[in-house]
């Protein structure tokens, strides 16, 4: 009786939703969020600092990093974090440009790479994938793109440090397109690399940008100038050679490329590529200003009522991370709330629709930089940070008016392996406490054996950083002081099929059979070769998962 479930919550959607309130579509048109997917190194603190710096929010770059550095000298919450020199914490920042209101959800990077990068996807209606001239494609940026895929969201490439030594730009595009089906549109063409790399050509406009080093390193706006192509200056400017291979690219893109069209980069497949140099500021601006023109508005939200729409007049949101210890003088949680739906005000009151409980919504913030400031106000699209200590669970879904739940978020693929033992038998209490409060907050996730006999709970993440901070955190808030012993696997699969596909195939080779925290079986792999191996031997088994969605 799905079907007329989902008729009756629509049509209780539907009464609700005549007329949405005009302010809403107001709001809703001039909002913009993205997340910034990359591997280490490729630039994205720097991108960040510049798109901060284009938009207005700063005025001299350097800050962010300063205050990162800052932040480490005064810190005392967490001395992993010093020991490692590196920030666990990570924020949504807001800033006003152009009339528009941009979210950047940044998404932790670094050694810190964990499931949290995962989630943010989940929160955020765009992607910007920021790739490295010099190295093209990398490892972590292939395993976001895979969520970006799996939500269908735009995705924006900035090819970053052309002004080192640079992969050819054409087989950049060539190594998108092949690798990940998504076909690309060069919005602007690099005029030289490395040393060399003088500007921009500018298609949409047919300009050229070239760009004049200043002495700033880039902490202020670069300086460019403009011409039109065919202005007879531009031989003067640039070398022949760099000249000759400028006319010859833009023909063939000209040529063969696909055109813009917004609805396919909309879909998610078609992303516009631009190419730049963060550091310098070069291609920056160019970037911000297209992306502000093509980047989607928050979109509606699946839930299991049907599709909530963003004007939806009443508030809907879910929860897509959960934060510890944020700020050093008060121990406290955030949760980070993604508003889908309605207007969110200060001090509401929402329906938590795990609980069904009621919560008042009080101390609500938004992040600029590691500045908090206090939210009245918020709109699809925004991501408030919540102090509601211990309310929440990742992915719970809050609401006002008719009862809607979104589907969780999903439990990604772990990589990594450990058994958690307690070696203290008088700290049992704390030991469950702690791994409960923790597995809630979605830091790690938790297997049990099935085949071993053996009971202590097998821990299960993205990136060794989660497992360091579980174990800390286990120390510091619940006096535990756990041992983790690595298992040798590196790959999980959910049965789709459940115990009963399992027991169709019998005994298993190669892989260790153990279950998730709510029972379903999981298998552990060393490599996706076993898995192929088991699907090619046992296809009876069925449908194997790499991530599950909660019941
Ligand atoms: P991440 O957050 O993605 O890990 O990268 P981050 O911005 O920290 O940049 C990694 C390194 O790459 C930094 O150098 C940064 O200065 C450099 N970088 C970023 N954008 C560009 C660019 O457009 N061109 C060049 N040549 N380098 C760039 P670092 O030496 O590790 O740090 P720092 O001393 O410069 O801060």
């Amino acid at each position: 009786n799905d079907s007329s479930t989902l008729r009756k919550g629509l049509m209780e959607i539907d009464k609700a939703c005549s007329p949405p309130p005009e302010d809403y579509t107001k709001e809703i048109s001039r909002r913009r969020n993205f997340a910034i997917i990359s591997h280490p190194d490729a630039g994205k603190t720097t991108l960040t600092e510049k798109l901060l710096l284009y938009g207005g929010a700063i005025h001299e770059a350097g800050a962010v990093k300063a205050r990162r550095a800052a932040r480490h000298a005064t810190s005392d919450w967490m001395d992993l974090e010093k020991q490692r020199g590196i920030s666990i914490t990570s924020t949504a920042l807001v800033f006003e440009t152009e009339g528009h209101q941009v979210t950047l959800l940044d998404t932790p990077g670094h050694q810190d790479f964990g499931e949290d990068t995962y989630r943010t996807l989940a929160a955020a209606d765009n992607a910007v994938m920021l790739i490295d001239a010099g190295k093209g494609l990398e490892p972590q940026t292939r395993k976001l793109f895979e969520v970006c895929r799996m939500r269908k969201l735009p995705i924006f490439t900035f090819i970053n440090k052309m002004d080192r030594p640079a992969l050819e730009a054409l087989e950049l595009l060539d190594e998108i397109e092949k690798e990940f089906g998504l076909s690309t549109h060069a919005v602007n063409w690099p005029i030289g690399s490395g040393d060399r790399f003088m500007g921009l050509y500018y298609r949409p406009k047919d300009e050229v940008h070239l760009f004049e080093k200043d002495q700033s390193h880039g902490s202020k706006e670069a300086t460019v100038c403009v011409l039109s192509w065919g202005n007879p200056l531009l031989k003067e400017r640039i070398p022949e050679d760099l000249y000759q291979q400028l006319e010859e690219e833009i023909e063939l893109l000209d040529a063969v490329a696909p055109s813009l069209e917004l609805e396919k980069i909309h879909e998610g497949e078609l992303t516009p590529v631009f190419f730049g140099s963060a550091m310098n500021n070069f291609g920056v601006k160019l970037f911000l200003d297209s992306f502000l023109k093509y980047a989607q508005q928050p979109g509606p939200h699946m839930a299991d009522v049907g599709l909530i729409e963003p004007n939806y007049p009443e508030f809907t949101g879910f929860v897509f991370k959960l934060q510890a210890n944020m700020d050093p003088k008060h121990r406290d949680k955030v949760a980070f709330v993604r508003v889908c739906s309605g207007q969110f005000t200060k001090g509401m009151k929402v329906q938590l629709a795990r609980t069904g409980k009621q919560v008042a919504l009080t101390r609500p913030q938004k992040m600029f930089a590691q500045d908090r400031m206090t939210v009245e106000t918020g709109f699809a699209g925004d991501v408030i940070g919540l102090n509601n200590p211990n309310t929440f669970a990742i992915g719970d879904t809050i609401y006002t008016g008719t009862r809607i739940v979104f589907p969780g978020i999903p439990s990604f693929s772990p990589e990594l392996f450990s058994y958690m033992r307690n070696p203290n038998p008088s700290k049992y209490k704390q030991f469950q406490k702690g791994l409960t409060e923790l597995l809630g907050e979605g830091a790690v996730q938790v297997l049990y054996s099935v085949d071993s006999g053996r009971t202590d709970p097998i821990l299960a993440a993205v990136g060794q950083l989660q497992f360091e901070v579980l174990q800390y955190r286990m120390l510091s808030e619940y006096g535990v002081e756990v041992q983790l012993e690595p298992l040798g696997y590196s790959v999980a699969r959910w049965v789709t099929g459940g115990w009963p596909a399992l027991q169709r195939v019998g005994k298993l080779y190669n892989c260790a059979t153990v279950k998730d925290w709510w029972g379903r079986p999981v298998l552990l792999f060393r490599n996706e070769w076993s898995v192929s191996q088991l699907k090619a031997e046992s296809s009876e088994i069925g449908e194997l998962a790499p991530y599950a969605l909660p019941p």
